[in-house]
């Protein structure tokens, strides 16, 4: 009996993947229920109705303006370090990237997924080896129940990307996004760095914002939004995450065990910590459970992921927590890891718990 159905399972996964519509098409053909492969077992999903009754919180917002005034920046640095230690998500505003920038790239993610049938489908393919990426769910084949999103996926760095290889909708604005994303994030990474008391420019010469993806999200209206999700609960692997967002809300972050809502603000980007970058703070700063309800609005929601992690691994390919923050009084609380063992968690579970953290983790706080 379960043989029977895991094998339709797999058989309607490849329907759907061959068909090369996505999720986008789905929606878009009118259908009022959603296909069985993308339900969720009821404990994994939210209560959308509590999600109006939530206190009104919000992740910690930090403006950037002066940043690099002596006035301004110890108290930006203690802004950032207290976001990361309890939230592990924050939001930065007055970050030097114009608005009409960050329209353009909303624009030009949203342009992509709404192109035709006939144009989009040519770009559908889950072959990461030439850097360009367009499919629904990314762990299609490897998640249990299957999210109501499609992505296009680009790496932008260590090496450079091939730019051709971008649809050309969106190419230009790609890759000055990357360019305006990453100047945050660096700018938001060396304040961290100094909020642990590292030396300026260390999490650059560590390499860690060179290996970077793009992803450029659509969650389209879902018919039966209290079925499926938009993404389930997970981290981000990496280092830190710079998140742009249309004003359609939906991604939830985890605080003190209760789901929180996000509320975009105006011009803001949202940064989040991963778990490459909890573990080499021994913990200060922590990787956070977020998740994205499925959409229940019409006009879709968009979101331009930026994931900004390590090049350069130490001698064969290992890290832990930097030797810097260790002393007596702050044993390490995690063992060192393997680039094989960062791997091998990144590839081999769908989007789920944080098993690499769990794995090494040699002591309590
Ligand atoms: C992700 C993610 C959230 C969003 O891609 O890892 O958490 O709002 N995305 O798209
Ligand atoms: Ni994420």
């Amino acid at each position: 009996m379960a043989a029977t159905s895991s094998y339709d399972r797999l058989k309607e996964l490849k329907e759907f993947d061959e068909s090369k519509i996505g999720v986008k098409g789905l929606s878009d053909s009118g259908i009022k229920t959603i296909p069985d492969f993308f339900k969720h077992p009821p404990q994994t999903l939210p209560d959308l109705k509590s999600k109006f009754s939530q206190a009104n919180t919000n992740i910690p917002i930090i403006d950037l303006s002066n940043v690099n005034s002596p006035d301004h920046h110890q108290k930006i640095v203690n802004q950032i370090k207290e976001a990361a230690k309890s939230w592990g998500f924050f939001q930065v505003i007055n970050h030097g990237i114009p608005i009409s920038v960050l329209d353009e790239t909303i624009q030009a993610i949203k342009a992509f997924h709404e192109q035709p049938y006939e144009i989009k489908s040519k770009y559908y393919n889950r072959d990461e080896s030439n850097g360009v990426t367009y499919a629904s769910n990314n762990d299609l084949y490897r998640s249990e129940a299957a999210c109501w999103l499609d992505s296009l996926k680009a790496q932008m760095g260590p090496k450079p990307l091939d730019i051709e290889l971008l649809p050309e909708i969106c190419r230009k604005e790609v890759v000055e996004w990357d360019l305006s994303a990453t100047k945050v994030a660096e700018t938001v990474m060396e304040l961290l760095g100094e909020g642990l008391g590292l030396e300026p420019g260390k999490f650059k010469e560590l390499t860690f914002s060179q290996t970077k993806y793009v992803v450029g999200h659509i969650y389209p209206y879902c018919p039966q939004p209290d079925l499926t999700m938009g993404i389930t609960s997970h981290t981000d692997p990496g280092v830190v995450t710079v998140l742009l967002q249309n004003q359609i809300q939906g991604l939830q972050v985890k605080h003190e065990d209760r789901w929180l809502e996000v509320k975009p603000a105006l011009g803001g980007l949202i940064i989040n910590v991963g778990d490459f970058l909890q573990i080499v703070s021994n913990g200060e700063y922590k990787s956070v459970e977020h998740r994205v309800v499925a959409n229940s609005c019409k006009e879709p929601r968009i979101s331009i992921v930026e994931f900004f992690n390590l090049s350069k691994w130490k001698g064969d390919g290992y890290y832990g927590p930097l030797p810097e923050l260790l002393s007596a009084e702050k044993p390490a609380i995690y063992r060192n890891f393997t680039t094989q063992e960062f791997l091998e968690n990144f590839y081999s579970k769908g989007l789920d718990s944080k098993s690499l953290i769990q794995k090494i983790t040699i002591r309590h706080e």
